[in-house]
């Protein structure tokens, strides 16, 4: 399968796939990783690892209409069975959602449907939860909604700050997102009535 991994910045959630992949444990072929950003660090990575790299600053386009049709003209030309976006921080037109439908993945680092947005660890510190995470979902027309794939839950200790519980839920975010691309990959997932079924997966 070939997939398309889209980033905004830092990238470590596709270092994990690229080093899951040298692994030999994810079956993809990493097509190309796509910026909105030209400075991501992310960028370098994915160079580093011979991947064809695109960097479309989304100031340049006239709107969001604009920058997305941009966007998906890139990305098709590597004809992805699957589209990551990985850290990727830009609303995509409901257009560009349709266009990929079923095969459009985004990780939020919170138990949705809990924390949809921004700042979910300072959110979740806020509200005294004890229980946060992460969870990778099909993408739809709604922020942050859409089947959930895999989700990761991470206890919230006494004493931490957003920055030591954004740490913890980074680590299982490198573990369910790989994971969920390669349920992806094997042709295990199947979307019934907007649920996700995992073909073979244990309870
Ligand atoms: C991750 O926490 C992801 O859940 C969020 O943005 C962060 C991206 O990190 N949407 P990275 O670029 O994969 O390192």
């Amino acid at each position: 399968k070939n997939i398309v991994i889209l980033i905004s910045g830092r990238g470590s959630n596709m270092e994990a796939m690229i080093a899951e992949r040298d692994a030999g444990r994810l079956p993809v072929n990493i097509a190309a990783v796509i910026s909105n950003r030209p400075d991501a660090k992310g960028l370098e990575t994915a160079a580093a690892a011979g991947i064809a790299t695109h960097s479309l600053d989304h100031k340049a386009y006239a709107g969001r209409d604009a920058f997305d049709v941009a966007l998906a003209q890139c990305i098709d030309e590597y004809a992805p069975d699957l589209v990551v976006l990985a850290g990727f921080m830009r609303i995509l037109t409901p257009a560009f959602v349709r266009r990929y439908e079923g095969r459009l993945f985004n990780i939020h680092p919170s138990l949705l449907p809990s924390f949809p947005g921004l700042h979910t660890h300072q959110r979740a510190l806020d509200e005294g939860v004890r229980i946060h995470g992460c969870t990778v979902h099909f993408v739809t027309a709604e922020l942050d909604h859409g089947p959930v794939v895999i989700q990761a839950a991470v206890p919230v200790v006494d004493g931490d700050s957003e920055a030591t519980l954004a740490a913890r839920v980074l680590r299982q975010e490198h573990r369910i997102y790989p994971q969920a691309v390669r349920w992806f990959a094997e042709g295990r997932l199947r979307l019934a009535d907007g649920r996700v079924q995992v073909d073979g997966a244990m309870a």
